[in-house]
């Protein structure tokens, strides 16, 4: 199937895998999804993908999915947080009527390896569509944390989402910066989330 702009992309590519059981989701990625004979697919970003974009890319593009809110209720053991003191990090989770806007890059499907190792910690592969406005739309993968994976931390209140990332580090940095840059990421595209921006004005009245 062409998208709008008549490049193949994937169709049919929703996998069937559980999560596995513990919190390292490369092996269970590798599986969901078959690129053969596909040149790119549509990746979309709504957390660090916005802003870190350390992974080859042949075009980027905001884009919008629906159906979805961005929350900070993802446990991070191996970026921003340790095993012993995970940090919280960026997941979805389903909400009618929801719309969450990042940004979409058009990678070659051998990204994903580097991708997949980055997003281990919980996340699989979703295929969702993704809408660049002005009536164009198209096919891509999402990353999502869902509350069956080891690794998820869930709901709390806004000023304990904020304590706990000020008090949390990883090997790439502290909580803190995650939230701040997406906060930043987000106000650049001109994009309002009153979740992550709460998070954000709490988090700078607490020392840091
Ligand atoms: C994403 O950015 O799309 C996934 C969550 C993250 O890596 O922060």
């Amino acid at each position: 199937m062409p998208d709008s702009r008549g490049r193949p992309v994937p169709v049919g590519l929703q996998g069937t895998t559980a999560a596995p059981a513990g919190h390292d989701t490369t092996a269970a990625n590798r599986a969901r999804q078959n690129f053969d004979g596909v040149a790119s697919v549509w990746l979309f970003g709504y957390g660090s993908l916005i802003y870190k974009a350390d992974f080859p890319y042949l075009e980027r593009r905001p884009a919008t999915i629906h159906g979805w809110s961005r929350r900070l209720w993802q446990g991070s053991h191996d970026h921003r947080g340790t095993p012993a003191n995970p940090g919280r990090v960026a997941t979805l989770v389903a909400e009618a009527g929801a719309t969450c806007t990042g940004m979409a890059y058009r990678v070659a499907p051998a990204t994903f390896a580097q991708l997949d190792f980055r997003e281990k910690n919980g996340y699989l592969r979703h295929v969702v569509q993704l809408d660049f406005g002005h009536g164009e739309s198209t096919e891509g993968v999402v990353y999502i944390a869902a509350p069956n994976n080891a690794a998820w931390l869930g709901p709390a209140s806004i000023a304990a989402i904020a304590r706990h990332v000020a008090a949390a580090a990883g090997p790439s940095g502290r909580n803190r910066d995650y939230v701040l840059r997406l906060a930043d990421a987000l106000h650049a595209l001109g994009v309002e989330d009153p979740h992550v921006f709460a998070v954000a004005t709490a988090l700078r009245e607490l020392p840091g």
